[in-house]
């Protein structure tokens, strides 16, 4: 039976209205990214790993806001931590927020994670995985679902052992990147192990790896049985790749397309992290926008070097006048801010999460 990317699903409930995930990724899914995602097709979006120990630490350096929009919905706010009291309190905080499901961090690769017990490491340790995931389903009313990689090894094959358990302790959902954590980004997701995965567990499975376009897509649903896709790297200042997925055509922008959903995705950064923050939060966002051809290289150089948002977008509408009356059209169609639920936790930033 040919698959549907546009078909409705759910997770415990939690409607999902396209079968396209919008990864979490740090450094990167702030709510502006996540806002643009479901404008762009994906049913569901996720947050950038929250630290759980910086929520009960309340560290300031790792604190700030988390906001949660009207327009965000279906979300997951993601969790990393290896201690199951406090990630069910961070759960719990995650939920007051507006999450509609907590996702949590069984992949991350990077050291600094690891070596605290979270993220990839608990493939290596199913018993605490368990714990945390069974502490966490208890403490909250929402579905609770893990993100993992295929084990910590090259060839581990680790998560169809622990999958299963997971499943029984309480994950409602499975999202696997089938790549080992010792990989971190090399080689390819080995989607063969998605397929076997979806065969050991009766929730929905999400197949995340190497998702770059439609085509791409609909193999791995058709490969897998997976539920849904998920898509990180292909989306980074590209959310139109969002849209070829969704609906099947080419989807270029034109000049004036993607200066305006720059602008806009500048100002609601700035307006989420602040103009200090975001002006070096931004910088690899400009390159990634204006690549594709889209943009003569020095100008991205140019952008690169401004010291204030508010001086790239001047360039940005010098380079693209028409971009004017869209970006005022696309700020009219967003929610105010008014709307949002406010929590004094911040998303910690730390790259290459999973
Ligand atoms: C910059 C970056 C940050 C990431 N951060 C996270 C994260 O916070 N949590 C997580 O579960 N995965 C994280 N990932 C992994 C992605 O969600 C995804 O599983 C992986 O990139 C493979 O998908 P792709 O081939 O579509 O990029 C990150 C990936 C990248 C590139």
């Amino acid at each position: 039976m040919p698959v549907s990317l546009q078909e409705p699903w759910s997770i415990a409930g939690v409607a999902v209205p396209t079968r396209i995930v919008l990864a979490p990724m740090a450094g990167v899914s702030i709510q502006a990214f996540r806002r643009q995602g479901r404008r762009f097709g994906a049913g569901l979006v996720c947050s950038e790993m929250v630290s759980a120990a910086g929520i009960e630490h309340r560290n300031e350096r790792t604190f700030g806001y988390l906001r949660v929009a009207g327009d965000e919905h279906p979300l997951a706010i993601q969790i990393f931590g290896a201690e199951p009291r406090a990630m069910a309190d961070a759960a719990r905080m995650v939920e007051a927020a507006g999450a509609d499901i907590v996702d949590m961090n069984f992949g991350c690769p990077v050291r600094k994670v690891t070596k605290t017990g979270a993220g990839a490491h608990l493939m290596d340790d199913p018993e605490l995985a368990c714990r945390v995931v069974e502490a966490v389903a208890t403490a909250v009313e929402v579905p609770v679902t893990v993100k993992m990689r295929r084990g910590v090894a090259n060839g581990s094959r680790a998560c169809l052992e622990l999958g299963p358990r997971l499943v029984e302790a309480g994950a409602a959902a499975l999202t696997l990147h089938p790549r080992s954590a010792q990989q971190m980004y090399t080689g390819e997701a080995d989607h063969s192990v998605t397929a076997e995965l979806v065969e050991r567990v009766a929730v929905p499975v999400i197949a995340s790896g190497d998702v770059t376009s439609r085509e791409k897509a609909l193999a791995v649903l058709e490969q897998t049985g997976a539920a849904a896709v998920m898509v990180a790297r292909a989306a980074q200042g590209n959310p139109w790749a969002l849209r070829e997925i969704a609906e099947g055509e080419s989807f270029e922008p034109t000049r004036e397309e993607v200066a305006a959903e720059l602008v806009v995705f500048i100002r609601e950064a700035v307006r989420e992290l602040g103009e200090q923050r975001a002006v070096g939060f931004l910088k690899k966002f400009y390159g990634w926008y204006l690549g594709h051809g889209r943009f003569p290289k020095p100008f991205k150089q140019e952008l690169v070097q401004l010291k204030t948002t508010d001086e790239v977008v001047t360039r940005l509408f010098a380079a693209a006048p028409g971009a004017a009356p869209l970006v005022e059209r696309l700020e009219a169609e967003l929610p105010a801010a008014g709307e949002e639920i406010l929590l004094d936790a911040l998303p910690i930033s730390l790259y290459g999460g999973g």
